[in-house]
């Protein structure tokens, strides 16, 4: 099956090319690498924030809105009456052509339309608080044009949560300064703010509208403003209402003439005693300061390229050469930009999060770091500080944290009994990447409170003693809240219709639901927390790990095999999940995942039940399934899981998340394969090619979740862009399929291939040396690695031992 296109993959310039504005769902990206950031969609949609898209909205945005995707940064051009936008919306004029790339931290949107055409470059220059749109109009008709432009901006009231409840109060605080071709929005500034916001353009403005209603009439809609209809400006000033921001420009253009235009939407921050210039009057250095900065094509262009140098940097720590474009272009590019985007924005800002629900997930955050450590190992170790920051003294911890205050949310609290173990996992990431085993000596808080400072080490520690200390009947883990799986609720389930299954009642007091999951999970980074003891002389804290781990193992095979597959838990009255004696989800897949990594029973044959469990009852066209068979009817003791329909989110969907788990384990058992075949289910690229309109989300990134086989729609993607799955495809490929793995001692080369694989090169720059790796397969192999040459000379076992410099290495599988 191969459904109609809307783009294609453009990797020299490392872009997504997207050919028609009608995409099945708005495709995005970001822009912005450390404190401004926007989201910005295939049509110019989306909104701006600095560094918080709860407290420190920039721009307005309408999530769920009809139609979709309404509000962005929109350019109106008037030419004669004949109004349109370079990226199509909002007016939706049919352009003569159009076309959106996306790359890497940028967007260039392009447009043409009776001779003219319209192209904006978006992006966010390095270590500035500002949105760049490059605006270049040219004429490419044999005539004159004489056009009128609109921009357009609409301003949040900063906090993007008040700013849509609380009107009562918003629609008479709203004010606005202008200045030359500056408009400076000052809302609540005059009080406890410290900060404003401004738009801006490098030419002299014939006009301008700052009041909403004024510039758009109250029964028009973006489409048709009054103002651009009319082609005339009113020059309004916001009192309140709805603040916004547009300049008006008249523009005369020559055959064949050309002319730039930078716009900047900057954001500033002044001390308290430097507010004001005079009585209402803001102090406007800062701003000047931005704009001398960005005010001419030479200097955007300077920092454009900066830009573009800034990812050539990112790109290169780790290249791989196979020869298949699909698989180079996701693990060169497209991956590693997702993993970065998680980075910033964990799960706070998306089009399917609205950056006012959730900030930094504990768990989300640790597992995300495997994805970037190797790009920006000093932003991943003060991470891992931040995270570890937010943990209680007996090792359980906040489940999620705000980015700018960096405290615990007290609304979700703490109790999900597998965040404590993915410390460890992040962690342990790190210092193998870097070598930098001092963050073990940090002294890090509890809490956040002061004085409770303990070693990092300490940390790790007590998260380990969190999961021995609150094992169950079974003696496997209890599972709080919840463990990975957010919606398998085992003590917090309730008939009351208005309570959240994420924080009703927290029913643990003698449950007896317990956790195959945290038992692999435990298994595993427990192991990773031995080694790290014994790397750094713990011996005896290595050996009692050592015993915990012993007995999970014991647990796990005692109670929680299930003939054919791992069960999944126990639920609060010590009933089994996830077995053949259930009537519905005997199956499910964190538990095969995480067994299997941790190799539980492999000696019995259980792990090659288990994946082979997996491949018979959980995969399917586009992926693996969560659980099989999806749940029919409601089970009121498993809390949210099973309110999902069947097919979708955590009911039998494919939470790609997960899926790596599986694939991991399949690697770990020399499976080659088969772990290549789940694999490529889920790689976007391999999506992209045959089902765009089906998948309908972005092609060139991994989304959350895709419908399973039980779905109405299997095959359907949903929320895009921030979920674990990119760091877990870039861990499963970097490091278990292709084989790349940073030790404490060195890199191991350690691929598992299908037999199809003969030959390929990696690049990777690791601490300060410079792998070039030629790996071979001439007897079509899975797994094995039989020799590794470095610089000339075979070595023993297949750990290159770490040395600064430039290396040659062979191997041969
Ligand atoms: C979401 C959450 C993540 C959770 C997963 C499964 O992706 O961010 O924390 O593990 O859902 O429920
Ligand atoms: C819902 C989602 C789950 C997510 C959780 C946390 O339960 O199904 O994926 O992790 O919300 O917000």
């Amino acid at each position: 099956m191969n459904d109609k296109r809307y783009g294609h993959f453009d990797d020299q310039h490392r872009e997504y090319v997207i050919t028609d504005p009608k995409t099945p769902w708005p495709w995005i990206n970001y822009l912005g690498n450390e404190d401004f950031f926007s989201l910005i969609s295939n049509t110019a949609g989306g909104y701006s924030f600095y560094k918080d898209a709860k407290f420190r909205r920039i721009t307005r945005y309408r999530y769920n809105n009809v139609p979709m995707d309404n509000g962005g940064r929109y350019f109106y051009i008037n030419d004669n009456g004949n109004i349109w936008n370079p990226g199509w919306k909002p007016c939706k004029t049919p352009l003569d052509f159009y076309e959106c790339r996306h790359g890497m931290s940028y967007t260039r949107i392009t447009g043409r339309k009776n001779g003219i055409e319209a192209s904006v470059l978006f992006f966010v220059p390095l270590n500035t608080f500002a949105e760049v749109q490059k605006l270049t109009l040219t004429n490419q008709s044999n005539e004159t044009k004489k056009l009128k432009l609109f921009s357009f901006e609409e301003w949040c009231l900063w906090n993007a949560a008040t700013d849509m409840e609380n009107f009562q109060r918003n629609f008479s605080t709203g004010e606005v300064e202008i200045e030359g071709s500056t408009i400076y929005h000052k809302t609540e500034y005059r009080e406890r703010r410290n900060h404003y916001a401004f738009y801006h353009v490098n030419a002299e403005i014939q006009g301008f509208d700052t009041d909403r209603e004024t510039f758009v009439g109250l029964y028009n809609e973006f489409a048709n403003p009054d103002a651009v209809v009319e082609g005339k400006p009113r020059n309004s000033h916001a009192h309140g209402w709805s603040p916004i921001a547009s300049h008006y420009i008249e523009v005369e253009l020559k055959a064949g003439e050309s002319k730039d235009f930078i716009f900047l939407l900057g954001y500033v921050e002044n001390e308290q005693d430097k507010k004001f210039v005079a009585p209402q009057v803001i102090n406007k250095e800062k701003a000047h300061a931005i704009i001398e900065k960005l005010n001419t094509t030479e200097k955007v262009d300077k920092a454009f390229s900066e830009l573009g140098k800034y990812w050539d940097a990112l790109l290169n720590i780790y290249k791989v050469n196979t020869g298949n474009d699909k698989l180079d272009r996701m693990v060169n590019i497209w991956n590693q930009y997702q993993c970065m985007v998680t980075f910033n924005f964990s799960r706070s800002a998306s089009f399917f999060e609205s950056g006012v629900g959730r900030g930094m997930g504990f768990r989300d955050s640790n597992q995300d770091l495997v994805g970037f450590v190797h790009q920006i190992p000093p932003r991943a170790r003060q991470r891992i500080i931040d995270i570890a920051s937010t943990q209680f003294p007996d090792g359980g911890c906040y489940h999620q944290y705000q980015p700018l205050t960096k405290r615990g949310n007290n609304d979700i609290g703490g109790g999900f009994n597998d965040d404590p173990c993915w410390l460890i996992f992040g962690t342990v990431a790190y210092i193998k990447e870097t070598g930098d085993f001092s963050i073990l000596d940090e002294m890090v808080p509890f809490d956040n409170q002061p004085g409770s400072e303990v070693t990092l080490f300490e940390h790790l520690k007590v998260s380990m003693d969190h999961v021995i200390k609150n094992l169950g009947p079974h003696q496997l883990p209890l599972i709080g809240r919840a463990d990975w799986n957010d919606c398998l609720n085992l003590n917090c389930f309730s008939w009351d219709p208005n309570e959240s299954f994420q924080t009703t009642e927290n029913k643990s007091e003698g449950s007896k639901a317990e956790s195959l999951m945290i038992a692999g999970l435990f298994v595993v980074t427990a192991k990773q927390y031995v080694e790290l003891c014994q790397k750094i002389g713990k011996e005896e804290e290595a050996n009692r790990m050592q015993k915990a781990i012993d007995a999970m193992v014991t647990a796990v095979k005692k109670d929680g095999w299930d003939g054919e597959w791992y069960l999944r838990a126990y639920d609060f009255f010590g009933n089994k999940i996830g077995s053949n004696e259930c009537e519905e989800a005997k199956i499910f897949i964190e538990s095969q995942g995480w067994c299997t990594m941790a190799q539980i029973g492999a000696e019995d044959g259980m792990v090659a039940k288990s994946l082979d469990s997996c491949k018979k009852y959980l995969e399917c066209e586009h992926g693996m399934v969560l659980n099989n068979p999806a749940f029919s009817k409601y089970i009121y003791e498993y809390g949210e899981i099973s309110s999902y329909p069947e097919g979708y989110k955590e009911n039998a969907g494919i939470f790609c998340h997960n899926n790596p788990w599986v694939i991991i384990g399949e690697t770990l058992a020399g499976r080659g394969n088969d772990a290549w075949n789940h694999y490529a289910k889920i790689l976007p690229s391999y999506v992209e090619e045959k089902y765009q309109t089906l998948h309908k989300v972005e092609p060139y990134v991994n989304c959350q979740m895709v419908a399973g086989k039980d779905a109405a729609k299997p095959g359907e993607g949903k929320n895009s862009w921030l979920t674990g799955t990119a760091a877990w495809m870039w861990l499963t490929v970097s490091q278990y399929i292709l084989g790349i793995k940073p030790q404490y001692d060195g890199l191991q080369i350690d691929p598992c291939l299908p037999t199809t694989a003969k030959e390929y090169t990696v690049q990777r720059k690791f601490r300060d040396a410079e792998y070039d790796i030629t790996i071979k397969n001439p007897n079509s192999k899975q797994y094995g690695v039989s020799q590794v040459v470095v610089d000339g000379k075979a070595i023993e076992g297949n750990t290159i031992p770490y040395a600064a410099g430039k290396h040659t290495v062979e191997v041969t599988m």
